[in-house]
């Protein structure tokens, strides 16, 4: 089989709303500033006890129905995502156990909000390598988990949840092309200080408050729109299309500003694009498998479709696909 296909999606959020209104109670903004410097309008918020592994699980379940799967014939889990449950073991492993895979090897792939086209990337080549058949890649992230909600410059931005899809080997093209990057030397303009083996947790970083995210918006907002539209022009150029044969773009739900840059550098009509950051923002890796389970549910896009994929993150990372369905 030479090619892999995204066979099934599913997704989940959680039920609790942030919206902006709310968020006016909570800092110095308004759903005026919010709206119109991002789009975004609400977000779903996880509670106490919810961890990534739990909405990643329900999103893999709805995935492994629509391929008519069960997860006894998934082979890998890749897990995109910055907000594992936790340090170790990765959340791929606790997600296998739930579903009871246990012919899967799993593993996580951290690169921020590219987690999911860099997880698909790597679920593509070992398909290609041969001998695996079905791959349950999952982007998610609870970046509530890790904002400052006394800081009004990031927590409007962020919420909650999970996309995923099963990528089968097939004798029909699924994956036409992909294009990955990253550029570390900036690494410090969106990072999380705190948490990790530089900085462990303690009571100095608490007092601090730099378990939280810290971020340049300005800075990101610029590398964001030139790097998404160098990654899309060059994942077009590679699947042999052309940008009129793309049937939806479906972009990385960073901030609306950020994908109309891209999208009128593109040339692309505005219908081809594919938006639900009013009513999650910016949920990081699942982003991406979360908007496109939403189209497909809307009837948006069907089998046999073009779809191009773009996103951008924390590293700085950045990829582009272009996926016939
Ligand atoms: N409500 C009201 N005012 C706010 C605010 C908020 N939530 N957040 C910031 N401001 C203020 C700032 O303090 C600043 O005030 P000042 O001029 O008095 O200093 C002013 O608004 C402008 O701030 P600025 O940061 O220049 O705004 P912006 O137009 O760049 O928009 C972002 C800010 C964060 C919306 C924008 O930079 C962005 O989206 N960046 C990309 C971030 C991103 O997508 N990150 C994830 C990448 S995967």
């Amino acid at each position: 089989m030479k090619y892999a296909k995204i066979i099934g999606t599913g997704s989940s959020v959680p039920e609790t709303v942030l919206s902006n209104s709310d968020l006016e109670k909570m800092v110095e903004t308004s759903d005026e500033w919010i709206t119109s410097r991002t789009g975004i309008k609400e977000r779903r918020i996880a509670d106490d006890s919810t961890a990534a592994s739990d909405i990643a699980y329900e999103a893999a379940e709805k995935a492994l129905r629509a391929a008519g799967l069960s997860a006894q014939q998934l082979d890998v889990i890749i897990v995109g995502t910055v907000t594992p449950d936790f340090v170790f073991p990765s959340t791929a492993c606790i997600i296998q156990s739930r579903l009871g895979a246990k012919n899967a090897y799993a593993f996580d792939l951290m690169a921020g909000c590219s987690g999911f086209l860099y997880s698909l990337h790597v679920a593509e080549g070992i398909i290609k390598s041969g001998g695996v058949k079905k791959i349950l890649v999952i982007g998610v992230d609870l970046l509530s988990k890790v904002t400052n909600f006394e800081d009004r410059s990031t927590c409007i931005l962020f919420g909650d949840g999970a996309g995923a899809v099963i990528l089968s080997a097939s004798d029909k093209p699924g994956i036409l092309s992909s294009i990955l990057s990253s550029d570390g030397n900036n690494w410090g303009l969106l990072y999380v200080p705190a948490g990790g083996s530089r900085t462990p947790i303690g009571e100095e970083v608490l007092k601090n408050k730099e378990q939280y995210i810290k971020m340049q918006g300005n800075d990101v907002f610029k590398v964001a729109v030139k790097s998404m539209e160098s990654a899309t022009v060059e994942a077009i150029a590679k699947a042999d299309v052309s940008a009129e044969d793309i049937d939806l773009f479906v972009p990385h739900q960073a901030n609306y500003r950020i994908v109309e840059a891209v999208r009128r550098r593109l040339d692309f009509p505005q219908e081809k694009v594919f938006m639900n950051l009013d009513k999650y923002g910016n949920t990081s890796a699942a982003s991406v498998p979360l908007a496109l389970d939403e189209a497909i549910h809307k009837g948006r896009v069907r089998e046999g479709n073009i779809v191009l994929f773009a996103a951008f993150g924390t590293g700085f990372t950045w990829g582009a696909s272009v996926v016939k369905l």
